[in-house]
């Protein structure tokens, strides 16, 4: 099967890195970077580090509002679509890319395949559920993580095409993780394993200005002298800070964007995750470290429910996270928690990836 797949951001870039090499041994595939991620260390680094092969083409698509992104990433997407007449467009996840990816196919008359089909957050202020749904909708091969998913499509109706094939970014994880056991790439940060608190913050609706000053007293409240905040900022939280000129408290140490080994690592030897990011919430639960997810709700509802009490929806809640904190990671407890879960790590792959590309090779 010939087929177009279409990254733009990091965690697409991440998922491509798991799917592609798998999806190559079984069928042509013509890698598109839109380019909605465009600095070096949000989506270059990643080509070099996981491997990934090169994009045939590279539309340098980013910045401006979600529709304008969109709007230009059809008419390009459309050309090199109607030139490449694929069997399938193939699309990850739930951000503009891959509306925009699943648009052009739909509107070409060529199946659209997506990978993460199915999640749902039941809110339509998020820019991503628009996405979702409209993708899933658009789809001819849903491949989902969970079995929460394929109850959600069948809510709305999508029974045909779905198959439950795990998460690939569970692979990508349980082949880096064991490398990390050690945790040379976090002592190479000056942070000593049990000691920090590790955080990432990007959703949109954690850039309004109440939702700033929120989180950043949350991490504010959770960093000590002893136990500091290293928190991995995305640019366009860092541009929202500036823009309200909202200051990161003491003890909030912040780093930019990390390679995935060292965001792994940094996971695994941390106290505790502090987090509103899709990718980073999984990956916590995977490696069994607390999690405090800082949204009103997730779409990884499984992952919440199976991790016996270590994955929390906090929101913006600082009593709530300062209480959960204490609970899950002790300050007295946390290296050797962290310790015992480096030296005890046994991540399987999902073999997500591989069953995508059967599915999709069954179907010729
Ligand atoms: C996008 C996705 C989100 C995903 C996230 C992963 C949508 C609607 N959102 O959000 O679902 O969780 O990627 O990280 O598609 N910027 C840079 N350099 C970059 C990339 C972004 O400076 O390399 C800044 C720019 O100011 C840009 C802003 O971040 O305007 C937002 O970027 P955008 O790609 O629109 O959305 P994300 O917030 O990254
Ligand atoms: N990630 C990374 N470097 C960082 C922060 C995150 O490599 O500094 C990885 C993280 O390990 C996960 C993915 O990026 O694999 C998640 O992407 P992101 O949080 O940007 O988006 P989301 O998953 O929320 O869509």
């Amino acid at each position: 099967m010939r087929i177009v797949s279409i990254v733009g951001t990091r965690p697409q870039l991440i998922k491509a890195a798991a799917l592609s090499p798998v999806l190559r041994r079984r069928h042509e595939e013509i890698l598109v970077d839109t380019g909605q991620h465009y600095d070096e260390a949000m989506a270059g680094a990643f080509f070099a580090e996981l491997d990934l092969p090169r994009p045939h083409h590279t539309l340098g698509i980013g910045g401006g509002t979600g529709t304008a992104q969109v709007a230009r990433m059809l008419l390009a997407l459309e050309e090199i679509v109607a030139v490449a007449r694929p069997d399938a467009v193939l699309v990850y996840g739930d951000t503009n890319s891959t509306m925009a990816g699943a648009l052009v196919g739909a509107k070409l008359d060529i199946p659209v395949a997506h990978v993460e089909a199915g999640l749902r957050s039941f809110d339509r202020r998020m820019p991503e559920e628009i996405n979702r749904v409209v993708a899933d909708h658009l789809s001819r091969w849903l491949f989902v993580p969970t079995p929460a998913a394929v109850a959600n499509l069948a809510a709305e109706g999508i029974t045909q095409g779905v198959t439950v094939v795990g998460d690939v970014m569970q692979d990508l994880a349980a082949r880096i993780a064991p490398t990390v056991r050690d945790a040379a790439p976090v002592t190479a940060l000056g942070l000593r394993p049990g000691e920090y608190l590790f955080a990432t913050v990007h959703r949109a609706e954690n850039r309004l200005p109440d939702a700033l000053r929120a989180w950043t007293a949350l991490l504010g409240a959770a960093a000590s002298e002893r136990r500091p905040v290293v928190l991995s900022l995305h640019p366009g939280t860092a541009a929202a800070l500036e823009a309200e000129g909202v200051a990161l408290p003491p003890h909030v140490r912040v780093i930019g964007p990390q390679g995935y080994r060292t965001t792994i690592a940094l996971q695994l030897h941390a106290a505790a995750v502090l987090t509103d990011s899709g990718g980073v919430q999984r990956e916590a639960a995977w490696l069994g470290v607390p999690c405090l997810i800082l949204r009103d709700r997730t779409e990884w509802v499984e992952a919440v429910a199976e991790s016996g009490g270590r994955m929390v929806v906090v929101g913006l809640d600082r009593a709530r996270a300062l209480d959960e904190l204490a609970r899950l990671a002790p300050v007295a407890d946390a290296q050797l928690q962290a310790a015992e879960r480096a030296r005890t790590l046994d991540l399987a792959p999902a073999g997500a990836a591989e069953m995508v590309a059967e599915v999709l090779g069954a179907d010729r």
